[in-house]
């Protein structure tokens, strides 16, 4: 195990595994020199960083590699396929949860909750009402990758009776929203954007100027998805000179730093990525972790793993 885990999780490995936690060696480095022959699977998280080539080198009798989370460009899943070794993510356990988390964050950043809860708590409230804030009503939402998540959170919007128009590289036949051809079209077409797509090369800065000009000024950006999948120095200028409303950010690029222009801006919500961050669902998570190990190690089968992982 590279980094801490759900207990549970580590628990349930210490019970069918020799368990070596990596950080918790007083050198990891010779840690690695002296066991690396020896190690056959992986727990691992973005906690660790990322494991690449660099660390399969180390690792010669490594099989699989369980990744904690659904999104796992923490991992080299295509250098580590070339090497047959197997790379398994957390899909589908945490949608329900991460969905809940996204509308709470979009109606805080319109309605500007935590804004108004400094407000209150700084002793402002006497002195007069806190400013109208902008609405939820009468919106067009557009979901940048409507997966597992991104359905879960449009059946939520739905309840909440606003329009819901999405764009992934393809087309769903069987989905009835609306689809657009680019991330840009979207934008156009609606004033609220949630991104909820994975981070990678390809969709790198996939949220642009271009796409936050086409949002428009009454336009709010939600991002739950990765920090890489928006240039950041774009965001921060639309959001100072009114190129577009409002953010609620759950991701960054750097983590755990952020941008000082965001941490200094007033029209957005920042999060430490806890998305997923229940007791409820991070223990679902390092239960299909451990099980995959299982799985693996009992018939050669990993229940969850990604599609670079073709073999
Ligand atoms: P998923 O079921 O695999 O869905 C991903 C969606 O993104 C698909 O609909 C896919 O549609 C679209 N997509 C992929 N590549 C794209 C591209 N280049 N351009 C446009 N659309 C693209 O994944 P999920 O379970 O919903 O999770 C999505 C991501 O959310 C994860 O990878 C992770 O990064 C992030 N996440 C964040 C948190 C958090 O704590 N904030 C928690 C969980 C997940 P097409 O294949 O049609 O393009
Ligand atoms: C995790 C996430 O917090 O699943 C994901 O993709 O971003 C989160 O649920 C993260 O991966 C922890 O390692």
């Amino acid at each position: 195990m590279t980094a801490p885990m759900h207990p549970a999780a580590a628990a349930r490995l210490d019970q069918r595994f020799a368990l070596h936690r990596l950080w918790e060696q007083d050198d990891p480095e010779a840690f690695l020199r002296s066991h690396g022959a020896v190690i056959r699977g992986i727990a691992t998280s973005t906690l660790y960083g990322r494991v690449d080539d660099t660390l399969f080198a180390r690792l010669p009798a490594l099989e699989i590699v369980a990744s904690f989370g659904v999104g796992y460009d923490n991992v080299d899943a295509e250098v580590a396929a070339t090497r047959g070794i197997v790379v398994t993510n957390t899909p589908g356990v945490l949608d329900e949860e991460v969905a809940d988390f996204t509308i709470g964050l979009l109606l805080a950043t319109i309605r500007r909750l935590p804004q108004a809860e400094r407000f209150l708590r700084e002793g402002r409230w006497p002195h007069g009402p806190f400013p109208l804030s902008p609405t939820l009503r009468g919106r067009r939402v557009g979901i940048l990758g409507l997966g597992g998540i991104g359905k879960a959170i449009a059946r939520r919007l739905e309840g909440f009776d606003v329009a819901i128009a999405y764009h992934g590289r393809t087309r769903q036949e069987a989905v009835a929203y609306p689809w657009h051809p680019t991330p840009v079209a979207l934008a156009a077409a609606c004033d609220t954007l949630i991104a909820i797509l994975p981070g990678n090369a390809a969709t790198r800065h996939i949220v642009d100027a271009a796409v936050l000009k086409a949002l428009g000024p009454n336009g709010v950006f939600v991002n739950v998805a990765r920090g890489s999948v928006v240039d950041g120095e774009a965001l921060a200028s639309a959001l100072e000179d009114g190129t577009i409303l409002a953010a609620g950010l759950d991701v960054f690029e750097d983590e755990p730093n952020v941008p000082p222009a965001l941490l200094t801006s007033r029209n957005a919500v920042l999060l430490p990525h806890i998305g997923s961050a229940s007791e409820y669902t991070r223990a679902a998570m390092g239960a299909l972790v451990a099980d995959n190990l299982m799985a693996w190690f009992e018939n050669g089968h990993a229940l969850t793993p990604v599609a670079e992982t073709r073999f």
